[in-house]
């Protein structure tokens, strides 16, 4: 069982998966972190992000980037992460990791951009969590400063709504719902009510299989 989870920034989407990976009892791979990972690598060792060639050679390092490092939720990373995910290169090489991962025995709950369109078309159940922007910034603000890191809600809103713009247009896997995912606006719920909402459109799915 494949559960694909897509959504624009700060949606809830990580969070929404990770609880339907325990609730489900399946291993879960946040794939946005990949991305961060090659853009951790070229902020911290150098290579411009406006070069395909050094951001691809970055791919390479992916691995090596602990996984725990805050640096990897910062906003230069997450501005570099965002151009970086455009070239074809890039997604070319960060796609069998993903793939081999979906493709697990055990079953799997994906979460990023284009799981249900590229990664698993075929998965057994899609959800495409979105919020407003100004609700998403208000939520990242408040995790930046969680996180003990300076977040201004006006900056903020105008990182996400680039990052929006550029996810959503880009040539290479563009952010869009696939044609037969679930649709989870969770602008007005909070954090359980959106879990309990995506349990309930997951179930739904499965009983239809
Ligand atoms: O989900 P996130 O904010 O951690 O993702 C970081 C960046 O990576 C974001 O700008 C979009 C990109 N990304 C992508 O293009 N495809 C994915 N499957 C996951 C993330």
């Amino acid at each position: 069982m494949v559960i694909a989870v897509d959504g624009p920034a700060a949606s809830g989407k990580g969070t929404i998966a990770r609880a339907l990976a325990r609730h489900f009892g399946l291993p879960h791979m946040d794939t946005g972190m990949l991305y961060r990972a090659v853009a951790l690598s070229m902020f911290r060792f150098g290579g411009d992000p406006g070069n395909e060639f050094e951001a691809v050679r970055a791919c390479e390092g992916v691995a090596q980037v602990d996984p725990g490092d805050p640096e990897l939720r910062s906003e230069a990373v997450s501005a570099i992460a965002s151009r970086i995910s455009a070239y074809p290169g890039v997604r070319s090489a960060l796609l069998e990791r993903q793939r081999g991962f979906a493709a697990s025995s055990d079953g799997a709950v994906l979460d990023g951009r284009d799981i249900g369109t590229v990664i698993a078309p075929h998965a057994s159940a899609k959800l495409f969590v979105t919020a407003s922007p100004e609700v998403r910034a208000q939520r990242r603000v408040r995790e930046l400063l969680e996180r003990g890191m300076p977040g201004h809600y006006e900056d903020v809103l105008i990182d996400i709504r680039a990052r929006d713009e550029r996810d959503s247009h880009r040539q290479a896997a563009p952010l869009k719902q696939a044609s037969d995912a679930d649709l989870l606006d969770t602008s007005d719920m909070d954090i359980d009510e959106a879990i309990a909402a995506a349990i309930r459109l997951v179930e739904a799915r499965l009983a239809h299989a």
